[in-house]
């Protein structure tokens, strides 16, 4: 490999190969990693090193919600390098106050205090441990069908297999797992509605015979481990149970805030308000790194005469802050938020509308601008193309081998475990959107050959 020296032009294969040698490439076994070189973005599309264009069908990590290059957001990121690009934490800044307004009018009513992080992350590790200090408890229950972040506390509240390798020594202490509200395959093979939602009560059975437990965190829709939207009931149901419970309600909106799900954020769907709400992702359109830890005027009134042991040099960073507010103005302008709501329930129609054509299969789920197309091998018995086993092996699964023909195809596009994750920019059009569809319908193909019945 031959050193890459300022100025000099390089060729992809020089850039990825650099990459692949000095980096690490996120959960995955290092061999197989060839990673693309992007060169630039624009609307829904990235370009590669080739100049070959692709439709962004995924949002990158279903965080580009505004789409890339964005003007008003790259010109608040150029002038507030130029006002002030870094005051330490303990000071204020004219733009933390402004985001801060701004915030108290576009999330949840009932949020108002705000801790910045850097990532979803950061913000579930703050959550968790404001949660802790404000209830004096430890435990928090979070659910197997979840992901919260990578560091020891969001990992360990993580269901999810990206879990295991930090079982059983090293995984944060104090976490516990109920079941997740998944109607289409359901871990107590309960149907819905004459389950009345046991998924919910069986949690209230934790909270009664654990004790010390401070908190229930759950993601309102469970973003990459399915896009399982719960049953109207189930959040107001939680809602009731937390409060009956004296334990805090804390919503992961990391990937379903900012519009995602056709509204502002999810819990809006069941006019739930909790009591901490953590995002990140598309606060910045993921331009550059914010997360946020919201939480009520209760919580916030007891740190004011308890001690606030939480913190980071790059709290409330004002080059983090900056684009956020431009991001909202720009949602606000734009109308995404119900724009998401209407073209979504479009690419819904179109996703559903594969279902006859392919086996494979079996349910097509989602909301607003977020969709999920779970695959099977047999629709009847509902087994999944693969297994979350299978997932931390270093063989590709079968959906990943489909989000390779897509990419092929010139769409790129989320998978995990058996299914294919569709969270495409707010701004997508509908003929965009068919140039997707036709892609998948192409590749969904190879996952056909694997159905049987
Ligand atoms: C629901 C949820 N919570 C937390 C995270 C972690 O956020 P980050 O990757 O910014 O640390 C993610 C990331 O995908 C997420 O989807």
């Amino acid at each position: 490999m031959s050193a890459i020296v300022s100025g000099e032009s390089v060729s992809s294969k020089e850039v990825v190969d650099s990459t692949r040698t000095l980096n690490y490439g996120t959960w995955k076994y290092q061999r197989a990693w060839r990673p693309l070189h992007v060169v630039d973005a624009e609307g829904c599309f990235f370009i590669d090193g080739d100049g070959k264009r692709y439709l962004d069908f995924s949002s990158q990590l279903m965080c580009v919600n505004l789409g890339h290059k964005n003007p008003a957001v790259i010109e608040a990121i150029e002038h507030q390098a130029r006002a002030l690009p870094y005051a330490a934490p303990g000071h204020a800044t004219t733009v933390r106050a402004e985001l801060s307004n701004l915030l108290l009018e576009v999330l949840p009513s009932g949020l108002r205090k705000f801790f910045f992080t850097t990532s979803g992350t950061e913000a579930n590790e703050a959550a968790i441990k404001i949660a802790r200090m404000y209830t004096g408890r430890t435990k928090i229950i979070a659910r197997y069908r979840s992901y919260h972040g990578s560091t020891m506390a969001s990992i360990a509240a993580t269901g999810d297999p990206r879990r295991w390798a930090v079982e059983p020594g090293g995984k944060g202490g104090g976490v516990i797992f109920a079941p997740e509200a998944n109607c289409y395959a359901c871990p107590m093979h309960h149907q819905y509605p004459g389950c009345n939602i046991a998924c919910a009560d069986y949690l209230e059975h934790m909270i009664e015979h654990e004790s010390d437990v401070a908190a229930v965190l759950v993601e309102p829709v469970v973003g990459t481990n399915g896009v399982l939207v719960p049953p109207p009931e189930y959040m107001p149901r939680l809602r009731q149970i937390c409060d009956r419970r004296n334990v805090l309600l804390i919503a992961d909106e990391v990937m379903t805030g900012w519009g995602r799900t056709g509204k502002w954020f999810a819990v809006e769907h069941w006019n739930v308000q909790p009591d901490i709400l953590v995002t990140a992702k598309g606060i910045t359109s993921a331009y550059v790194p914010l997360g946020l830890c919201a939480t009520t005027q209760h919580i916030a009134d007891f740190f004011d005469d308890h001690y606030f042991a939480h913190g980071h040099t790059y709290e409330a960073h004002p080059m983090t802050l900056a684009p956020a507010i431009a991001t909202i103005r720009e949602m606000q302008r734009l109308k995404l938020v119900d724009r998401a709501a209407e073209v979504g329930a479009y690419l819904g129609q179109q996703l559903s509308g594969l279902t006859e054509k392919h086996p494979s299969i079996g349910q097509v789920r989602g909301l607003g601008m977020f969709w999920a197309v779970d695959l099977v091998k047999n629709r009847v018995t509902k087994e999944p193309l693969n297994t979350i086993s299978e997932k931390l092996r270093p063989e590709p699964l079968v959906v990943d081998r489909i989000a390779g023909e897509m990419t092929k195809l010139g769409v790129a596009v989320q998978a995990w475990i058996s299914h294919l994750v569709i969270a495409p920019p707010l701004i997508i059009q509908k003929h965009e959107i068919d140039t997707g569809v036709a892609a998948l319908d192409r590749a969904l193909n190879i996952a056909d050959q694997y159905t049987v019945g």
